[in-house]
C-alpha cells in the first residue's frame, strides 16, 4: 500500500477527562480509538475531522493535543460546528494554516494531495465554505498536479435524515461545480455520526462515524445509539492510486 490515512471526526470532548458528554465516556471512547489506530497502523496521516470538542474551553484541546502526541507529526485538524476556531487555530497551529477566515490544510505527498476544508459558521449547526474559501480552493485545485483528496467537517449530501439533511453544507452546489472535472478523487466528511458512501459531482463521498457516539441511519427523532463507539475510517491507496477505504466500528 502506498499510503495509508486513519479518518476520526466527531470527538465531543469534555474539558475534564473524567466528564461524560451527555451519558457518552468520549475521553475513555476516544483513548480506545487511539489505541485501535495505533495498532492498526502505521499512518500516514491521522486526520480529525472536526467537532473535537462539545465543551469548548482551552483544556478540551490542550488534552486532546496531549492524547495525540504519539502520532503528533502525521495529525492534521479541522473545526466542526461544536468547535472554537480560535482556540484550534492556538491549540493546533503547527498543524494547520490559519487563512485568516478560516482554517485548513495542505498536504503535498508524492502523488498525493490532502486538502482540509473549514465548513464551521460561529453559532449556527450548518455548514459552508464562504465564498473566499471556494476561491483558495479552485487556486488550489488548478495547481495540484496530484490526484486530491478533500476533507471537511460538514455533509456536502444528504443521507436521508431530515435532521441530519438541514445542515448541509450551504455552498455544496458551488463546490460540485467546482470539483466536475477536477483532480479530486474523493471526500471525506464527518457530523452525521454515522457510516455513510455516496456521490458527489460524480466522486465518492464518505461520512465517517464519530469516536466518541453514533445516530442510527434514518432514525426519525434525533438521538444516539447505545452501542457501535468508537469507530474511524481507514482510507488506503495504493501503488497505482486506487483507493479502498472502511469503517473499523468497535461493537
Ligand atoms: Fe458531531
Ligand atoms: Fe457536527
Amino acid at each position: 500500500m502506498r499510503y495509508r490515512i486513519a479518518q476520526l471526526s466527531d470527538l465531543h470532548l469534555t474539558a475534564s477527562r473524567r466528564r461524560k458528554a451527555w451519558r457518552w465516556p468520549v475521553w475513555a471512547n476516544l483513548e480506545r480509538a487511539l489505541d485501535r489506530v495505533a495498532q492498526e497502523g502505521p499512518f500516514d496521516r491521522i486526520i480529525l475531522t472536526g467537532d473535537l470538542a462539545s465543551v469548548r474551553k482551552p483544556e478540551t484541546y490542550s488534552r486532546l493535543r496531549e492524547a495525540l502526541a504519539p502520532f503528533w507529526d502525521r495529525v492534521r485538524v479541522l473545526p466542526g460546528n461544536h468547535d472554537s476556531r480560535s482556540l484550534i487555530a492556538s491549540t493546533f497551529s503547527e498543524r494547520l494554516l490559519d487563512q485568516g477566515g478560516w482554517l485548513s490544510f495542505v498536504d503535498v505527498l508524492p502523488g498525493l494531495r490532502l486538502i482540509g476544508l473549514d465548513s464551521l459558521r460561529p453559532w449556527r449547526v450548518s455548514g459552508k465554505l464562504g465564498n473566499a474559501q471556494r476561491a483558495w480552493l479552485a487556486g488550489e485545485l488548478e495547481e495540484s498536479e496530484e490526484p486530491v483528496l478533500l476533507f471537511l467537517h460538514h455533509p456536502v449530501l444528504r443521507i436521508g435524515c431530515w435532521w441530519l439533511d438541514k445542515d448541509l453544507l450551504r455552498d455544496s452546489d458551488e463546490l460540485k461545480e467546482m470539483l466536475r472535472g477536477s483532480c479530486v478523487q474523493a471526500l471525506f466528511f464527518g457530523h452525521v455520526h454515522q457510516e455513510f458512501s455516496g456521490e458527489f459531482a460524480g466522486l465518492p463521498a464518505h461520512a465517517t462515524p464519530s469516536t466518541a457516539y453514533q445516530f442510527r441511519p434514518h432514525a426519525i427523532r434525533p438521538g444516539a445509539t447505545e452501542r457501535g463507539e468508537p469507530a474511524f475510517r481507514i482510507i488506503e491507496l495504493d501503488e497505482r492510486g486506487r483507493l479502498e477505504t472502511h469503517v473499523l466500528m468497535e461493537e
